[in-house]
């Protein structure tokens, strides 16, 4: 395998948590102090992954079982990491991910109930070995969350994506206690943001965690 030079970033947290946003403007500010940004998300990042994602997101996709999500999530992520992320790290960028392996651990496990075993063996077998530097987790109550995703939606006009926002108020719920273990289980990857509050509150907590992580990862490599 390559020697990594770049350094691999992803974001999580609950529907509404207001990571895409974020993302946006971190990249941003990161341009603008001359690092090589790449911006990306799962599932998707890449033309077969987007198409996947399209089907994963469906609101009338309401018959597919657990299992068929779970492979097509991993099989997306297959994909993205072996077409976008792999080589941006080859190269020495920055990767910024809107979703990871941890959101399969949250969603299909800890929400869907699948067996955690299988997930991080097909985790294991889709990332072929490169796994997050850091991971910022926004997290925020559940009714908060989903109050912003709503009404997000209802203003767009873009392709219908909320399978998930359609499930009950208990599954979301077990998908931001999923985090708060992993996060408390891997405390030295991932980094609790608070994400209430408003827009430049929380991008102000996450530049403030993430900038010397990021000046101290990049000198050490
Ligand atoms: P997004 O809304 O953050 O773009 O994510 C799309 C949806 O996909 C969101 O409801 C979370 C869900 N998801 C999973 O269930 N498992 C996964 O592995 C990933 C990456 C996302």
């Amino acid at each position: 395998m390559e020697e990594k030079t770049g350094l691999f970033v992803t974001f999580e947290g609950i529907e509404g948590c207001g990571k895409t946003t974020q993302i946006a403007r971190l990249a941003e500010a990161l341009r603008q102090k001359n690092f090589d940004i790449v911006v990306t998300r799962e599932p998707g990042g890449c033309q077969i992954s987007d198409k996947i994602r399209a089907i994963l997101l469906d609101s009338n996709h309401d018959s597919m079982v657990p299992e068929t999500e779970l492979l097509l999530y991993t099989a997306a992520r297959a994909q993205h990491i072996a077409q976008v992320v792999r080589p941006a790290l080859d190269q020495g960028k920055i990767v910024l991910c809107d979703r990871f392996c941890d959101a399969t651990l949250a969603y299909q496990g800890h929400g869907r109930h699948l067996d955690l075993e299988i997930i991080n063996q097909l985790n294991h077998y889709a990332c072929q070995g490169t796994t997050p530097d850091v991971t910022l987790l926004l997290d925020l109550p559940v009714s908060v969350g989903l109050g912003r995703a709503r009404s997000r939606n209802a203003q767009s006009e873009t392709l219908d994506e909320d399978r998930f926002e359609q499930e009950s108020l208990e599954f979301h719920q077990r998908i931001r206690e999923a985090y708060l273990l992993f996060s408390q289980q891997q405390c030295e990857r991932i980094k609790v943001i608070d994400a209430t509050g408003d827009f430049d509150e929380v991008y102000h907590r996450i530049a403030t965690t993430l900038l010397p992580i990021l000046t101290s990862r990049l000198s050490d490599k």
